[in-house]
């Protein structure tokens, strides 16, 4: 009985603090999956040393700073370099070669978190001769990591993980390339990334803001309900030009969305689509 209060009492603190977030900051969560944002709230406790959801409550609303905190523990930041190598050489191989027609390229990176994915595309483009064309637009809701991301400073474990994916994703040259190490931590050379705008955007609550080529949005609608999976993918959608191409995460899938119908698998084990 008193594990069922327990659990009430739990889950309405969840949907206030999800309420507060919304209503005082206009950080959206409130269709993101609630397995994952519990997950995420119990590592708050702990890393807040709060007792329940209701005190994490009464700092974000009464402290300074508390916010980003708590967006930083909320939201999952998780990356790498060349992630799923197979993904980048389905674009090298399927995706580029039709972008080389355009006479300019735009591409979003949605859900970009610290930058290792905007890195990787900028490798790619200019080891296929595109990046001067090309401006990428990378977004997240999350201030911290595109602070970070923009710096392009990343420790050299993070370099050396990278090394093996971007072989096995057919990389023609080496990380140490674009990547220069000094005093223990390795800072992407500043040319790769010149045509990065680096924006803050939810896909919950945010609207189109350009047309687009490509639109790579990985591992951030595992943690969306299906309603704002559907809102994210008609971003997208309306987001890209016709023959423009969407990639997703390998959890991920247009397969029962009401926007499927907009695009066609163009190879759906890469989570590669095309606007129709
Ligand atoms: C797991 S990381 C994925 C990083 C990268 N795309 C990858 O696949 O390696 C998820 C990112 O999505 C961001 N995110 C979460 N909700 C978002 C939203 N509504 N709009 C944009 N980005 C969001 C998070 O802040 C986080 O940086």
């Amino acid at each position: 009985m008193s594990e069922d209060i327990d659990d009430s009492a739990y889950d309405l603190e969840t949907e206030l603090l999800i309420e507060a977030l919304y209503q005082k900051f206009h950080y959206d969560f409130r269709h993101y999956a609630r397995s994952s944002v519990k997950r995420r709230l119990q590592h708050a406790l702990s890393r807040f040393h709060c007792p329940t959801i209701s005190h994490i409550q009464a700092r974000l609303l009464h402290e300074n700073g508390f916010l980003q905190e708590l967006i930083d523990v909320i939201t999952v930041p998780t990356t790498e370099m060349f992630r799923d190598p197979t993904y980048y050489a389905a674009l090298r191989t399927e995706v580029l070669p039709v972008l080389k027609t355009y006479p300019s390229l735009k591409i979003w990176i949605a859900g970009t978190s610290t930058g290792e994915e905007v890195v990787s595309f900028c490798i790619l483009l200019k080891e296929e001769g595109l990046l001067e064309k090309t401006v990428i637009y990378a977004t997240d809701i999350n201030q911290r990591v595109l602070d970070q991301a923009s710096r392009g400073i990343y420790d050299t474990e993070t370099i050396k993980r990278a090394t093996l994916n971007y072989r096995e994703s057919g990389g023609k040259g080496m990380i140490s390339d674009y990547v220069s190490v000094a005093y223990g931590s390795a800072r992407v050379d500043p040319n790769l990334l010149k045509n990065v705008v680096f924006s803050s955007h939810s896909l919950a609550t945010d609207a189109v803001f350009g047309e687009m080529h490509l639109v790579s949005c990985r591992n951030v609608m595992i943690y969306f309900d299906r309603p704002l999976q559907n809102r994210a993918t008609a971003l997208f959608r309306d987001s890209l030009v016709r023959g423009g191409f969407l990639g997703l995460g390998s959890r991920e899938s247009m397969r029962f969305l009401d926007t499927a119908p907009a695009f066609k698998a163009l190879n759906e084990s890469q989570r590669l689509y095309q606007k129709l």
